[in-house]
Protein backbone atom coordinates (compact mmCIF):
# COMPACT_ATOMS: atom_id res chain seq x y z
CA UNK A 1 0.00 0.00 0.00
CA UNK A 2 1.96 3.11 1.42
CA UNK A 3 1.69 6.65 1.56
CA UNK A 4 3.33 9.15 -0.32
CA UNK A 5 4.43 13.21 -0.12
CA UNK A 6 5.72 15.37 -1.89
CA UNK A 7 6.70 19.16 -1.64
CA UNK A 8 8.09 22.24 -3.26
CA UNK A 9 7.77 25.26 -1.65
CA UNK A 10 9.70 29.12 -0.59
CA UNK A 11 10.38 27.20 2.85
CA UNK A 12 11.57 24.37 5.05
CA UNK A 13 8.76 21.48 3.55
CA UNK A 14 10.09 18.95 6.27
CA UNK A 15 7.33 19.92 8.70
CA UNK A 16 4.17 19.37 6.00
CA UNK A 17 5.91 15.99 4.61
CA UNK A 18 5.90 14.69 8.37
CA UNK A 19 2.20 16.04 8.77
CA UNK A 20 1.16 14.98 5.55
CA UNK A 21 2.63 11.08 6.09
CA UNK A 22 0.59 11.32 9.40
CA UNK A 23 -2.62 11.87 7.76
CA UNK A 24 -1.71 9.00 5.40
CA UNK A 25 -0.74 6.78 8.09
CA UNK A 26 -3.65 4.59 7.57
CA UNK A 27 -2.19 3.41 4.15
CA UNK A 28 1.13 1.54 6.08
CA UNK A 29 2.92 2.02 9.54
CA UNK A 30 5.48 0.02 9.53
CA UNK A 31 8.31 2.13 8.47
CA UNK A 32 8.95 5.93 7.08
CA UNK A 33 11.14 8.57 5.77
CA UNK A 34 11.75 11.89 4.67
CA UNK A 35 14.18 12.90 1.74
CA UNK A 36 15.30 16.84 1.40
CA UNK A 37 17.69 18.70 -0.93
CA UNK A 38 20.11 20.78 0.72
CA UNK A 39 22.93 22.68 -0.41
CA UNK A 40 22.72 20.31 -3.31
CA UNK A 41 23.18 17.05 -1.75
CA UNK A 42 20.30 14.99 -0.54
CA UNK A 43 19.48 14.63 3.02
CA UNK A 44 17.30 11.86 3.91
CA UNK A 45 16.03 10.00 7.24
CA UNK A 46 14.42 6.54 7.88
CA UNK A 47 12.74 4.91 10.76
CA UNK A 48 11.27 1.73 11.33
CA UNK A 49 7.60 1.69 12.99
CA UNK A 50 4.99 4.77 13.28
CA UNK A 51 5.36 7.90 11.65
CA UNK A 52 5.40 9.97 14.48
CA UNK A 53 8.74 8.58 15.36
CA UNK A 54 10.09 10.14 12.35
CA UNK A 55 9.33 13.80 14.05
CA UNK A 56 12.38 13.36 16.29
CA UNK A 57 14.71 11.65 13.34
CA UNK A 58 13.80 14.26 11.03
CA UNK A 59 13.93 17.51 13.08
CA UNK A 60 17.69 18.43 11.25
CA UNK A 61 16.17 17.95 7.65
CA UNK A 62 16.12 21.54 6.07
CA UNK A 63 14.74 21.70 2.55
CA UNK A 64 12.81 23.42 -0.11
CA UNK A 65 11.67 19.99 -1.79
CA UNK A 66 11.61 16.87 -0.33
CA UNK A 67 9.58 13.99 -0.68
CA UNK A 68 8.23 11.24 2.41
CA UNK A 69 6.92 7.70 2.58
CA UNK A 70 5.33 5.26 4.73
CA UNK A 71 5.76 2.05 3.96
CA UNK A 72 3.25 -1.00 4.03
CA UNK A 73 5.94 -3.54 3.47
CA UNK A 74 5.14 -5.89 0.64
CA UNK A 75 9.01 -6.79 -0.76
CA UNK A 76 11.53 -6.92 2.17
CA UNK A 77 10.82 -6.64 5.99
CA UNK A 78 10.06 -3.23 8.09
CA UNK A 79 13.69 -2.25 8.15
CA UNK A 80 15.49 0.90 7.89
CA UNK A 81 17.41 -0.43 4.69
CA UNK A 82 13.91 -1.30 3.04
CA UNK A 83 12.03 1.98 4.20
CA UNK A 84 11.73 4.90 1.94
CA UNK A 85 12.76 7.37 0.73
CA UNK A 86 15.60 5.15 -1.46
CA UNK A 87 18.65 6.92 -3.25
CA UNK A 88 20.50 6.13 -6.60
CA UNK A 89 23.78 4.78 -6.55
CA UNK A 90 25.39 8.10 -7.52
CA UNK A 91 23.46 10.03 -5.05
CA UNK A 92 22.25 12.28 -7.31
CA UNK A 93 18.43 11.01 -6.84
CA UNK A 94 15.75 10.15 -4.57
CA UNK A 95 12.40 8.09 -4.68
CA UNK A 96 9.25 7.03 -3.19
CA UNK A 97 7.04 4.91 -4.16
CA UNK A 98 3.54 3.35 -3.62
CA UNK A 99 2.46 0.00 -5.88
CA UNK A 100 4.21 -3.03 -6.81
CA UNK A 101 6.95 -3.69 -9.48
CA UNK A 102 6.24 -7.36 -10.72
CA UNK A 103 9.30 -7.55 -12.96
CA UNK A 104 11.67 -6.29 -10.14
CA UNK A 105 13.76 -9.35 -10.11
CA UNK A 106 14.88 -9.13 -13.59
CA UNK A 107 15.13 -5.55 -13.30
CA UNK A 108 17.58 -6.26 -9.98
CA UNK A 109 19.28 -8.29 -12.01
CA UNK A 110 19.99 -6.40 -14.83
CA UNK A 111 21.17 -3.01 -13.56
CA UNK A 112 23.29 -5.49 -10.52
CA UNK A 113 24.97 -7.05 -13.83
CA UNK A 114 26.12 -3.64 -14.55
CA UNK A 115 27.61 -3.20 -11.22
CA UNK A 116 24.71 -1.12 -9.79
CA UNK A 117 24.82 -2.45 -5.69
CA UNK A 118 21.24 -2.81 -4.39
CA UNK A 119 20.86 -1.16 -0.60
CA UNK A 120 17.40 -2.73 0.22
CA UNK A 121 14.97 -5.88 -0.79
CA UNK A 122 12.33 -3.71 -1.86
CA UNK A 123 11.36 -3.80 -5.56
CA UNK A 124 11.28 -0.17 -5.49
CA UNK A 125 14.84 0.49 -5.53
CA UNK A 126 15.10 -0.78 -8.83
CA UNK A 127 13.11 2.38 -10.16
CA UNK A 128 15.54 5.02 -8.76
CA UNK A 129 18.73 2.53 -9.73
CA UNK A 130 17.27 2.57 -13.52
CA UNK A 131 16.56 6.46 -13.86
CA UNK A 132 19.77 7.19 -12.11
CA UNK A 133 21.40 4.63 -15.39
CA UNK A 134 18.86 6.40 -17.92
CA UNK A 135 19.62 10.04 -17.08
CA UNK A 136 21.34 12.12 -19.13
CA UNK A 137 20.43 15.59 -17.79
CA UNK A 138 17.02 15.50 -18.24
CA UNK A 139 15.10 13.67 -15.36
CA UNK A 140 11.30 14.02 -16.73
CA UNK A 141 12.67 11.70 -19.96
CA UNK A 142 14.93 9.63 -17.50
CA UNK A 143 11.96 8.78 -15.22
CA UNK A 144 9.82 7.97 -18.58
CA UNK A 145 12.58 6.07 -19.93
CA UNK A 146 12.66 3.81 -16.35
CA UNK A 147 8.78 3.28 -15.96
CA UNK A 148 8.30 2.22 -19.46
CA UNK A 149 10.07 -0.62 -18.45
CA UNK A 150 8.09 -1.12 -15.14
CA UNK A 151 5.26 -4.06 -15.14
CA UNK A 152 2.95 -3.55 -12.02
CA UNK A 153 1.47 -0.49 -10.27
CA UNK A 154 3.14 2.11 -8.78
CA UNK A 155 2.69 6.39 -7.77
CA UNK A 156 6.62 7.83 -7.15
CA UNK A 157 7.90 10.75 -6.58
CA UNK A 158 11.89 12.02 -7.47
CA UNK A 159 13.91 14.21 -6.44
CA UNK A 160 17.26 14.89 -8.11
CA UNK A 161 20.19 17.20 -6.81
CA UNK A 162 20.37 18.96 -10.54
CA UNK A 163 17.10 20.13 -10.17
CA UNK A 164 17.26 21.22 -6.31
CA UNK A 165 13.59 23.23 -6.43
CA UNK A 166 11.79 20.60 -8.31
CA UNK A 167 9.76 17.33 -7.44
CA UNK A 168 9.05 14.79 -10.06
CA UNK A 169 6.46 12.26 -10.69
CA UNK A 170 4.98 9.28 -12.08
CA UNK A 171 2.10 7.16 -12.04
CA UNK A 172 0.58 3.62 -12.86
CA UNK A 173 -2.52 2.05 -11.03
CA UNK A 174 -1.82 3.75 -8.03
CA UNK A 175 -3.22 7.10 -6.84
CA UNK A 176 -0.99 10.13 -7.25
CA UNK A 177 -3.11 13.93 -6.44
CA UNK A 178 -1.00 17.33 -7.19
CA UNK A 179 -2.36 19.91 -5.42
CA UNK A 180 -1.66 23.82 -5.53
CA UNK A 181 -1.54 26.18 -2.23
CA UNK A 182 -0.99 29.84 -1.42
CA UNK A 183 2.85 29.07 -1.12
CA UNK A 184 4.02 25.61 -2.24
CA UNK A 185 2.86 22.67 -4.91
CA UNK A 186 2.76 19.19 -3.53
CA UNK A 187 1.06 16.18 -4.06
CA UNK A 188 -0.05 12.88 -2.59
CA UNK A 189 -1.17 9.41 -2.63
CA UNK A 190 -4.58 11.15 -0.94
CA UNK A 191 -6.24 14.31 -0.44
CA UNK A 192 -6.41 14.03 3.09
CA UNK A 193 -2.29 14.98 3.09
CA UNK A 194 -3.40 17.97 0.96
CA UNK A 195 -6.29 19.15 2.23
CA UNK A 196 -4.52 21.50 5.13
CA UNK A 197 -2.88 23.21 2.37
CA UNK A 198 -4.56 22.67 -1.11
CA UNK A 199 -6.62 25.17 -3.03
CA UNK A 200 -7.21 23.48 -5.87
CA UNK A 201 -6.13 20.23 -7.17
CA UNK A 202 -5.30 17.73 -9.97
CA UNK A 203 -5.72 13.70 -10.67
CA UNK A 204 -2.79 12.26 -12.75
CA UNK A 205 -4.31 9.47 -14.45
CA UNK A 206 -2.04 6.17 -15.76
CA UNK A 207 0.49 7.22 -17.82
CA UNK A 208 1.07 10.60 -16.71
CA UNK A 209 4.26 12.30 -15.54
CA UNK A 210 4.49 15.42 -13.46
CA UNK A 211 7.03 18.11 -12.76
CA UNK A 212 6.08 20.35 -9.82
CA UNK A 213 7.48 24.06 -8.72
CA UNK A 214 6.69 26.12 -5.69
CA UNK A 215 4.99 28.02 -7.77
CA UNK A 216 4.21 25.89 -11.22
CA UNK A 217 3.53 22.31 -12.53
CA UNK A 218 4.76 20.68 -16.31
CA UNK A 219 2.47 17.50 -16.76
CA UNK A 220 3.85 14.94 -19.76
CA UNK A 221 2.38 12.01 -21.37
CA UNK A 222 4.30 9.88 -24.04
CA UNK A 223 6.86 12.09 -23.83
CA UNK A 224 5.20 15.44 -24.48
CA UNK A 225 4.16 18.02 -22.39
CA UNK A 226 0.27 18.19 -21.89
CA UNK A 227 -2.67 20.41 -20.16
CA UNK A 228 -4.10 19.91 -17.43
CA UNK A 229 -7.15 21.08 -15.08
CA UNK A 230 -6.91 21.71 -11.65
CA UNK A 231 -10.04 21.62 -9.34
CA UNK A 232 -11.20 23.30 -6.14
CA UNK A 233 -10.67 21.05 -3.44
CA UNK A 234 -13.97 19.91 -2.09
CA UNK A 235 -12.77 18.32 1.21
CA UNK A 236 -10.81 21.29 2.76
CA UNK A 237 -9.25 20.40 6.22
CA UNK A 238 -10.87 17.24 6.73
CA UNK A 239 -10.86 16.93 10.44
CA UNK A 240 -10.71 13.45 12.65
CA UNK A 241 -10.27 13.25 16.07
CA UNK A 242 -11.01 11.14 18.55
CA UNK A 243 -13.34 13.39 21.11
CA UNK A 244 -14.17 11.38 24.08
CA UNK A 245 -12.75 8.12 23.39
CA UNK A 246 -9.91 6.41 23.77
CA UNK A 247 -9.80 4.87 20.27
CA UNK A 248 -11.13 5.65 16.59
CA UNK A 249 -12.79 2.21 16.70
CA UNK A 250 -14.71 3.24 19.89
CA UNK A 251 -15.74 6.20 18.31
CA UNK A 252 -16.52 4.83 15.44
CA UNK A 253 -18.99 2.58 16.57
CA UNK A 254 -20.68 5.05 18.43
CA UNK A 255 -20.42 7.38 15.25
CA UNK A 256 -23.17 4.49 13.68
CA UNK A 257 -26.35 6.12 14.76
CA UNK A 258 -25.54 9.24 13.42
CA UNK A 259 -24.34 7.95 10.37
CA UNK A 260 -27.58 6.37 10.06
CA UNK A 261 -29.91 9.31 10.47
CA UNK A 262 -27.41 11.48 7.82
CA UNK A 263 -28.26 7.81 5.83
CA UNK A 264 -31.95 8.33 6.40
CA UNK A 265 -32.12 11.94 5.46
CA UNK A 266 -30.62 11.83 2.48
CA UNK A 267 -32.27 8.99 1.04
CA UNK A 268 -35.91 9.34 2.66
CA UNK A 269 -37.75 11.74 1.70
CA UNK A 270 -41.33 11.98 2.23
CA UNK A 271 -41.51 8.27 2.96
CA UNK A 272 -39.57 7.32 -0.53
CA UNK A 273 -36.38 6.40 -1.10
CA UNK A 274 -34.43 8.74 -3.50
CA UNK A 275 -31.40 7.94 -5.51
CA UNK A 276 -31.18 11.19 -7.60
CA UNK A 277 -27.79 10.13 -9.16
CA UNK A 278 -28.81 6.67 -10.69
CA UNK A 279 -31.06 6.46 -13.82
CA UNK A 280 -34.61 5.76 -12.99
CA UNK A 281 -34.86 2.70 -15.22
CA UNK A 282 -31.70 1.19 -14.09
CA UNK A 283 -33.07 -1.74 -12.86
CA UNK A 284 -35.95 -1.86 -16.05
CA UNK A 285 -33.42 -5.04 -18.02
CA UNK A 286 -31.82 -6.15 -15.38
CA UNK A 287 -31.44 -10.18 -14.40
CA UNK A 288 -29.11 -10.55 -12.13
CA UNK A 289 -27.17 -8.39 -9.93
CA UNK A 290 -22.75 -9.18 -8.90
CA UNK A 291 -21.90 -7.58 -6.62
CA UNK A 292 -17.62 -7.29 -6.06
CA UNK A 293 -15.86 -5.91 -2.93
CA UNK A 294 -12.85 -7.43 -0.45
CA UNK A 295 -13.01 -8.07 3.11
CA UNK A 296 -15.57 -6.14 5.29
CA UNK A 297 -17.01 -4.89 2.10
CA UNK A 298 -17.68 -7.99 0.95
CA UNK A 299 -19.45 -9.17 3.84
CA UNK A 300 -21.66 -6.14 3.56
CA UNK A 301 -22.32 -7.68 0.16
CA UNK A 302 -23.29 -11.14 1.99
CA UNK A 303 -25.70 -9.32 4.06
CA UNK A 304 -27.02 -7.26 1.29
CA UNK A 305 -27.81 -10.39 -0.73
CA UNK A 306 -30.00 -11.77 1.24
CA UNK A 307 -32.30 -8.42 1.46
CA UNK A 308 -32.35 -7.89 -2.22
CA UNK A 309 -32.71 -11.56 -3.33
CA UNK A 310 -35.76 -10.97 -0.80
CA UNK A 311 -36.81 -7.09 -1.86
CA UNK A 312 -36.00 -7.97 -6.02
CA UNK A 313 -36.50 -11.29 -6.21
CA UNK A 314 -33.39 -11.70 -8.50
CA UNK A 315 -30.49 -13.88 -8.63
CA UNK A 316 -27.59 -12.00 -6.33
CA UNK A 317 -24.33 -13.22 -5.93
CA UNK A 318 -21.25 -11.56 -4.40
CA UNK A 319 -17.95 -12.23 -5.56
CA UNK A 320 -14.51 -11.57 -4.13
CA UNK A 321 -12.84 -8.97 -6.19
CA UNK A 322 -9.61 -10.98 -6.05
CA UNK A 323 -11.20 -14.13 -7.38
CA UNK A 324 -13.73 -11.94 -9.89
CA UNK A 325 -10.49 -10.55 -12.14
CA UNK A 326 -9.16 -14.23 -12.75
CA UNK A 327 -11.96 -15.56 -13.21
CA UNK A 328 -13.72 -16.55 -17.52
CA UNK A 329 -15.01 -13.58 -18.03
CA UNK A 330 -18.81 -14.01 -18.91
CA UNK A 331 -20.93 -12.07 -20.97
CA UNK A 332 -22.61 -9.25 -18.40
CA UNK A 333 -25.90 -8.60 -20.27
CA UNK A 334 -29.14 -8.27 -17.83
CA UNK A 335 -26.21 -8.25 -15.43
CA UNK A 336 -26.11 -5.04 -13.15
CA UNK A 337 -22.60 -5.05 -11.23
CA UNK A 338 -22.56 -3.37 -8.13
CA UNK A 339 -19.09 -2.46 -6.02
CA UNK A 340 -19.02 -1.66 -2.64
CA UNK A 341 -15.41 -0.09 -1.11
CA UNK A 342 -15.28 2.35 1.72
CA UNK A 343 -11.98 3.92 0.62
CA UNK A 344 -12.99 3.32 -3.05
CA UNK A 345 -8.98 2.70 -3.37
CA UNK A 346 -8.62 -0.90 -3.18
CA UNK A 347 -6.62 -2.73 -5.93
CA UNK A 348 -8.39 -5.84 -6.40
CA UNK A 349 -11.89 -3.73 -6.48
CA UNK A 350 -10.27 -1.54 -8.93
CA UNK A 351 -8.86 -4.40 -11.19
CA UNK A 352 -12.18 -6.05 -11.17
CA UNK A 353 -14.37 -2.43 -12.12
CA UNK A 354 -11.43 -2.32 -14.86
CA UNK A 355 -12.81 -5.44 -15.88
CA UNK A 356 -16.56 -4.44 -16.14
CA UNK A 357 -15.67 -1.71 -17.67
CA UNK A 358 -13.32 -3.94 -20.37
CA UNK A 359 -16.90 -5.41 -20.81
CA UNK A 360 -19.23 -3.15 -21.33
CA UNK A 361 -21.21 -4.03 -17.88
CA UNK A 362 -23.14 -1.59 -16.50
CA UNK A 363 -22.15 -0.74 -12.99
CA UNK A 364 -22.79 0.91 -9.53
CA UNK A 365 -20.49 1.50 -6.64
CA UNK A 366 -20.84 2.12 -3.28
CA UNK A 367 -18.33 3.82 -1.87
CA UNK A 368 -17.66 6.32 1.29
CA UNK A 369 -14.41 8.40 -0.01
CA UNK A 370 -15.47 10.87 -2.53
CA UNK A 371 -13.80 11.79 -5.67
CA UNK A 372 -11.78 8.20 -4.57
CA UNK A 373 -10.83 6.20 -7.99
CA UNK A 374 -13.21 3.57 -7.90
CA UNK A 375 -15.57 6.39 -8.70
CA UNK A 376 -14.42 7.06 -11.76
CA UNK A 377 -14.80 3.63 -13.40
CA UNK A 378 -18.25 3.26 -12.36
CA UNK A 379 -21.55 4.36 -14.09
CA UNK A 380 -22.93 5.79 -11.33
CA UNK A 381 -21.71 6.11 -7.47
CA UNK A 382 -23.99 5.98 -4.19
CA UNK A 383 -21.94 7.45 -1.54
CA UNK A 384 -22.24 6.28 2.05
CA UNK A 385 -22.00 8.97 4.02
CA UNK A 386 -19.93 7.63 6.57
CA UNK A 387 -17.57 10.36 7.10
CA UNK A 388 -14.00 9.44 7.34
CA UNK A 389 -13.27 6.01 8.66
CA UNK A 390 -9.99 6.32 10.78
CA UNK A 391 -9.34 3.00 12.79
CA UNK A 392 -7.80 0.12 10.50
CA UNK A 393 -10.89 -1.82 11.26
CA UNK A 394 -14.31 -0.72 9.69
CA UNK A 395 -17.44 -0.46 11.77
CA UNK A 396 -19.34 2.72 10.56
CA UNK A 397 -18.37 2.48 7.36
CA UNK A 398 -20.08 -1.54 6.97
CA UNK A 399 -23.24 -0.71 8.52
CA UNK A 400 -23.29 2.78 6.15
CA UNK A 401 -22.43 -0.22 3.08
CA UNK A 402 -25.42 -2.23 4.31
CA UNK A 403 -27.68 0.26 4.96
CA UNK A 404 -27.59 1.82 0.98
CA UNK A 405 -27.50 -1.81 0.01
CA UNK A 406 -30.95 -2.02 1.43
CA UNK A 407 -31.91 1.01 0.13
CA UNK A 408 -31.17 0.28 -3.27
CA UNK A 409 -33.58 -2.55 -3.17
CA UNK A 410 -36.24 -0.81 -1.78
CA UNK A 411 -35.44 2.21 -4.45
CA UNK A 412 -35.83 -0.43 -7.35
CA UNK A 413 -39.16 -1.95 -6.07
CA UNK A 414 -40.60 1.82 -5.70
CA UNK A 415 -43.29 1.04 -7.54
CA UNK A 416 -44.45 -1.88 -5.30
CA UNK A 417 -45.99 -0.03 -2.25
CA UNK A 418 -46.54 -3.15 -0.23
CA UNK A 419 -43.10 -4.20 0.00
CA UNK A 420 -41.96 -0.56 0.57
CA UNK A 421 -43.97 1.03 3.67
CA UNK A 422 -42.58 -2.20 6.17
CA UNK A 423 -39.15 -1.49 4.48
CA UNK A 424 -38.75 2.12 4.67
CA UNK A 425 -40.22 1.73 7.79
CA UNK A 426 -37.76 -0.85 9.13
CA UNK A 427 -34.96 1.83 7.56
CA UNK A 428 -36.33 4.69 9.44
CA UNK A 429 -35.79 2.69 12.97
CA UNK A 430 -32.15 1.93 12.14
CA UNK A 431 -30.76 4.70 14.18
CA UNK A 432 -33.18 3.71 17.48
CA UNK A 433 -32.30 0.33 17.45
CA UNK A 434 -28.28 0.67 16.99
CA UNK A 435 -28.65 3.00 19.93
CA UNK A 436 -30.36 0.57 21.79
CA UNK A 437 -27.36 -2.09 20.49
CA UNK A 438 -24.63 0.03 21.87
CA UNK A 439 -26.23 -0.73 25.01
CA UNK A 440 -24.81 -3.76 24.73
CA UNK A 441 -21.56 -2.72 25.57
CA UNK A 442 -21.21 -3.57 29.36
CA UNK A 443 -22.15 -7.26 28.44
CA UNK A 444 -19.90 -7.23 25.41
CA UNK A 445 -16.84 -6.17 27.46
CA UNK A 446 -17.96 -9.20 29.75
CA UNK A 447 -17.71 -11.66 27.14
CA UNK A 448 -14.52 -9.89 26.00
CA UNK A 449 -12.98 -11.18 29.31
CA UNK A 450 -14.17 -14.76 29.20
CA UNK A 451 -12.60 -14.89 25.36
CA UNK A 452 -9.56 -13.11 25.63
CA UNK A 453 -7.15 -15.76 26.30
CA UNK A 454 -9.09 -17.87 23.97
CA UNK A 455 -6.98 -19.66 20.87
CA UNK A 456 -9.95 -20.34 18.45
CA UNK A 457 -13.41 -18.86 18.57
CA UNK A 458 -16.62 -19.60 15.91
CA UNK A 459 -19.17 -17.60 15.07
CA UNK A 460 -22.30 -20.03 13.63
CA UNK A 461 -25.46 -18.39 12.53
CA UNK A 462 -28.25 -18.82 9.38
CA UNK A 463 -29.29 -16.40 6.63
CA UNK A 464 -28.43 -12.75 7.59
CA UNK A 465 -26.75 -14.27 10.59
CA UNK A 466 -24.68 -16.03 8.61
CA UNK A 467 -23.66 -13.03 6.80
CA UNK A 468 -23.17 -11.11 10.17
CA UNK A 469 -21.20 -14.09 11.69
CA UNK A 470 -18.67 -13.39 8.76
CA UNK A 471 -18.25 -9.85 9.54
CA UNK A 472 -18.53 -10.77 13.54
CA UNK A 473 -15.53 -13.13 13.48
CA UNK A 474 -13.43 -10.81 10.55
CA UNK A 475 -13.77 -7.67 13.44
CA UNK A 476 -12.59 -10.60 15.91
CA UNK A 477 -9.34 -11.84 14.27
CA UNK A 478 -7.97 -8.68 13.10
CA UNK A 479 -8.25 -6.56 16.20
CA UNK A 480 -7.51 -9.19 19.06
CA UNK A 481 -5.40 -11.71 16.97
CA UNK A 482 -7.14 -14.44 18.42
CA UNK A 483 -8.02 -17.21 15.89
CA UNK A 484 -11.73 -17.24 14.45
CA UNK A 485 -14.10 -18.63 11.67
CA UNK A 486 -17.39 -18.07 10.98
CA UNK A 487 -19.86 -20.64 9.84
CA UNK A 488 -22.92 -21.37 8.38
CA UNK A 489 -24.57 -22.82 10.93
CA UNK A 490 -25.80 -26.11 9.22
CA UNK A 491 -22.72 -26.59 7.65
CA UNK A 492 -20.84 -26.99 10.37
CA UNK A 493 -21.27 -30.98 10.62
CA UNK A 494 -19.88 -31.48 7.36
CA UNK A 495 -16.80 -31.09 8.52
CA UNK A 496 -15.80 -27.98 10.76
CA UNK A 497 -17.56 -29.47 14.12
CA UNK A 498 -14.37 -31.71 14.69
CA UNK A 499 -12.53 -28.83 15.93
CA UNK A 500 -14.84 -28.45 18.84
CA UNK A 501 -13.94 -29.58 21.99
CA UNK A 502 -14.38 -29.01 25.89
CA UNK A 503 -14.95 -25.23 26.65
CA UNK A 504 -14.77 -24.05 22.73
CA UNK A 505 -16.38 -20.76 23.07
CA UNK A 506 -19.28 -20.45 20.03
CA UNK A 507 -21.02 -17.61 19.33
CA UNK A 508 -24.26 -18.29 17.84
CA UNK A 509 -26.27 -15.53 16.05
CA UNK A 510 -30.11 -16.13 15.97
CA UNK A 511 -32.17 -13.13 15.12
CA UNK A 512 -34.43 -15.07 12.05
CA UNK A 513 -37.81 -16.21 14.14
CA UNK A 514 -38.43 -18.74 11.25
CA UNK A 515 -35.15 -20.28 11.64
CA UNK A 516 -34.50 -20.19 15.62
CA UNK A 517 -35.41 -24.34 15.77
CA UNK A 518 -32.69 -24.71 12.91
CA UNK A 519 -30.07 -22.62 15.13
CA UNK A 520 -30.98 -24.43 18.09
CA UNK A 521 -30.17 -27.83 16.75
CA UNK A 522 -26.65 -26.23 15.88
CA UNK A 523 -26.01 -25.20 19.40
CA UNK A 524 -27.27 -28.64 20.50
CA UNK A 525 -24.82 -30.19 18.04
CA UNK A 526 -22.00 -27.99 19.57
CA UNK A 527 -22.78 -28.33 23.01
CA UNK A 528 -23.19 -31.93 23.13
CA UNK A 529 -19.46 -31.81 22.05
CA UNK A 530 -18.07 -29.24 24.83
CA UNK A 531 -18.74 -26.07 23.78
CA UNK A 532 -19.43 -23.28 25.57
CA UNK A 533 -22.27 -21.02 23.70
CA UNK A 534 -22.66 -17.28 23.87
CA UNK A 535 -26.05 -16.66 22.05
CA UNK A 536 -27.34 -13.58 20.17
CA UNK A 537 -31.18 -14.00 19.71
CA UNK A 538 -34.67 -12.01 20.32
CA UNK A 539 -35.00 -11.25 23.66
CA UNK A 540 -38.64 -12.82 23.73
CA UNK A 541 -36.56 -16.19 22.19
CA UNK A 542 -36.46 -18.30 25.65
CA UNK A 543 -35.91 -21.62 23.45
CA UNK A 544 -32.24 -20.42 22.92
CA UNK A 545 -31.68 -18.82 26.05
CA UNK A 546 -32.38 -21.97 27.45
CA UNK A 547 -29.82 -24.42 25.55
CA UNK A 548 -26.99 -21.72 25.59
CA UNK A 549 -24.49 -20.62 28.49
CA UNK A 550 -24.67 -16.89 28.00
CA UNK A 551 -27.50 -14.73 25.68
CA UNK A 552 -26.80 -11.46 24.70
CA UNK A 553 -30.82 -10.53 24.25
CA UNK A 554 -31.85 -8.02 21.51
CA UNK A 555 -35.10 -6.40 20.23
CA UNK A 556 -37.08 -8.25 17.71
CA UNK A 557 -36.20 -6.65 14.81
CA UNK A 558 -37.39 -6.25 10.79
CA UNK A 559 -34.76 -8.49 8.55
CA UNK A 560 -33.40 -5.17 6.95
CA UNK A 561 -32.60 -3.68 10.63
CA UNK A 562 -30.79 -7.59 11.54
CA UNK A 563 -28.90 -6.95 8.36
CA UNK A 564 -27.58 -3.66 9.18
CA UNK A 565 -27.59 -3.50 13.06
CA UNK A 566 -26.72 -7.01 14.26
CA UNK A 567 -23.06 -6.70 14.38
CA UNK A 568 -22.92 -3.70 16.43
CA UNK A 569 -22.46 -6.15 19.97
CA UNK A 570 -19.86 -8.00 18.20
CA UNK A 571 -17.74 -4.43 16.80
CA UNK A 572 -17.75 -3.96 21.06
CA UNK A 573 -16.87 -7.51 21.53
CA UNK A 574 -13.75 -7.44 18.91
CA UNK A 575 -12.80 -3.98 20.64
CA UNK A 576 -12.99 -4.90 24.14
CA UNK A 577 -10.95 -8.60 23.47
CA UNK A 578 -8.47 -6.68 21.59
CA UNK A 579 -8.53 -4.10 24.29
CA UNK A 580 -7.87 -7.07 27.39
CA UNK A 581 -5.15 -8.44 24.87
CA UNK A 582 -2.79 -5.24 24.84
CA UNK A 583 -3.15 -5.10 21.27
CA UNK A 584 -3.19 -1.88 18.57
CA UNK A 585 -6.56 -1.24 18.39
CA UNK A 586 -6.65 1.38 15.92
CA UNK A 587 -3.34 -0.06 14.10
CA UNK A 588 -3.58 -3.79 13.81
CA UNK A 589 -0.61 -5.32 12.77
CA UNK A 590 -0.06 -6.08 9.06
CA UNK A 591 -3.03 -4.38 7.94
CA UNK A 592 -3.48 -0.77 6.40
CA UNK A 593 -6.71 0.72 6.35
CA UNK A 594 -6.25 0.92 1.99
CA UNK A 595 -5.02 -2.29 0.09
CA UNK A 596 -4.21 -0.49 -3.23
CA UNK A 597 -1.92 -3.60 -3.92
CA UNK A 598 -2.73 -6.70 -5.03
C1 LIG B 1 -11.78 -4.97 7.72
C2 LIG B 1 -11.56 -4.03 6.64
C3 LIG B 1 -11.15 -4.59 5.33
C4 LIG B 1 -11.78 -3.78 4.19
C5 LIG B 1 -11.24 -4.27 2.84
C6 LIG B 1 -11.88 -3.52 1.69
O1 LIG B 1 -12.16 -4.29 8.88
O2 LIG B 1 -11.67 -2.84 6.80
O3 LIG B 1 -11.47 -5.93 5.21
O4 LIG B 1 -13.16 -3.92 4.25
O5 LIG B 1 -9.86 -4.12 2.79
O6 LIG B 1 -11.64 -2.16 1.81
P1 LIG B 1 -12.50 -1.11 1.02
O7 LIG B 1 -13.88 -1.15 1.60
O8 LIG B 1 -11.81 0.20 1.26
O9 LIG B 1 -12.49 -1.53 -0.41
Amino acid sequence: MCGIVGFAAGENVTDDIFAGLLSLEYRGYDSAGIAVIRDGRIECEKVTGRVSKLKEAAKGLFGKVGIGHTRWATHGAATKANAHPHLSYDGRFALVHNGIIENSTELKNELAGLGIEFKSETDSEVIVQLIAKNYLGDPVKALDAAVRRLTGSFAVALICTDFPTSVFAAKKGSPLIAGVGKASAMLASDILALSPHADKICRLEDGELLEMRKNGFGFYKEGKPIEKEFEEIKMKNIKTDKGQFEHFMLKEIFDQPEVAKSIIEKRIKNDEVVFPELDPEIFSDIKHISIIACGSAYNAGIAGKYILKELMRLPVTVSLASEYRYATPLPLEGTLTVFISQSGETADTIAAAERVRFLRGRSVSIVNVKDSTLTRLSDYTLYTEAGPEVAVATTKGYTAQVMTLCLLGIWAKRNERSVLFEATEAIKSIPEIMLRLLGTKDKAEELAKRIRKETSVYFIGRNIDYAVALEASLKLKEISYIHSEAYAAGELKHGSIALIEEGTKVFALSLIPELTDKTISSIREVKTRGACVFAVCREEDGATAEVSDEVIPLPVVHPIVGAVCEVIPFQLLAYFTAKYRGADIDKPRNLAKSVTVE
